[in-house]
């Protein structure tokens, strides 16, 4: 009996219960704010499919949308704790990480077409933003794309003076913040899951948006006025924690690195669709007025927000920045040839 008594203990100390748990699936949760019909949301449901179906349900993918976990802050440090091991945060969330060079995506209008922000995203660009989070125990796989912002209030807004004095919610970023301010407007941080409330109760007069996220946040039932401004941009980074991440086994994390890209490629080819679709229902909504900024407009707004480039050379990097105009140029140069 006494000889029993030792095996047991003996196996117990030798790893007979990693053996038993090894055939426990690996959870990946997936934390979000964003509801499940948006780019991201349908996105995250393709990856958590492609991830289960090729691991034979070895690995399972939770997704918890709409806040249901953590806020904006909170989900970053839940990440790096290792709460959750992945999440999908706008490219503006990134400073309060130390990380703010992620912020040249929100410079206003630098990306003339989706064909520029891709080669940025996906050449030396990205590469290099992404090796910014290891150092924070974090890995970034992937870029997922929403689209272009647009401004709504309660008040038409046409004209930057139209900007002046409103109370606008903005992410935690500070290029953002200049941003309203070039406009004339007090920006106020605030999380994305408080937006709908704030705007309702009047804390804050007004936002930025792709429309996906207007729409299924219902900002249109408590704005009164949507401009199609274009006038930034929202995508994300989706990230892992790196222990988690380095931890997997190698044949593992192939699989799920496959999948991974598999659900960008599905993820870039709706997000558009999926924010033309949710400015048509906006329209039909009827509560809100959509105005589409002239051209000649456009050029105006530009103007006024262009000191915000210069502004950021510091933080982002003026090379950065000079990059992504090059960048920029090629691909006018490239559609103008094949005209
Ligand atoms: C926001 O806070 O406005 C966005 O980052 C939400 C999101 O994840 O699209």
């Amino acid at each position: 009996m006494r000889s029993l008594i030792s095996i047991v203990t003996l196996m117990f100390a030798f790893g007979f219960t990693s053996l038993v748990s090894a055939a426990d699936p690996i959870i990946i949760k997936f934390s979000h704010v964003v509801a499940p019909n948006t780019p991201k949301g349908k996105a995250a449901e393709k990856f958590k499919q492609l991830v289960e179906e090729r691991t034979s349900g070895n690995v399972k993918v939770e997704i918890y949308p709409n806040s249901q976990l953590y806020k904006d802050r909170e989900e970053m440090e839940a990440l790096q704790i290792g709460a959750v091991q992945m999440l999908a945060p706008s490219l503006s969330k990134f400073g309060p990480i130390g990380a703010r060079e992620f912020e040249v995506f929100d410079l206003p209008y630098i990306f003339p077409n989706k064909e520029t922000l891709y080669r940025v995203m996906d050449g030396e660009i990205g590469k290099s933003l992404m090796g910014k989070l290891d150092s924070k125990g974090i890995v970034g796989l992937s870029f997922w794309d929403n689209g272009f912002k647009q401004m709504s209030a309660n008040r038409p807004l046409r004209n930057v003076e139209d900007f002046k004095g409103l109370k606008m919610r903005i992410q935690s970023s500070k290029v953002l913040d200049a941003e309203m301010k070039a406009l004339g407007a007090n920006p106020q941080v605030m999380a994305f899951s408080e937006v709908y409330t704030a705007l309702q109760q009047g804390v804050v007069d007004g936002t930025e948006n792709p429309n996906s996220n207007f729409y299924t946040q219902k900002m249109n039932e408590v704005q009164k006025h949507l401009t199609i401004s274009d006038h930034g941009y929202l995508g994300y980074a989706v990230i892992v924690n790196k222990k988690f991440w380095d931890g997997l086994p190698g044949d593992t994390r192939k699989i799920v690195a496959q999948a991974m890209k598999d659900a960008t490629e599905y993820e870039r080819e709706i997000a558009k669709q999926e924010n033309e679709e949710a400015l048509t229902k906006v329209r039909a909504a009827g509560t809100t007025e959509v105005y589409v900024l002239p051209f000649k407009d456009r050029v105006i707004w530009q103007k006024a927000l262009l000191p915000v480039h210069r502004e950021f050379e510091s933080v982002i990097g003026k090379d950065t920045i000079q990059a992504i105009y090059a960048i920029a140029a090629q691909v006018e140069k490239e559609k103008a040839g094949k005209k």
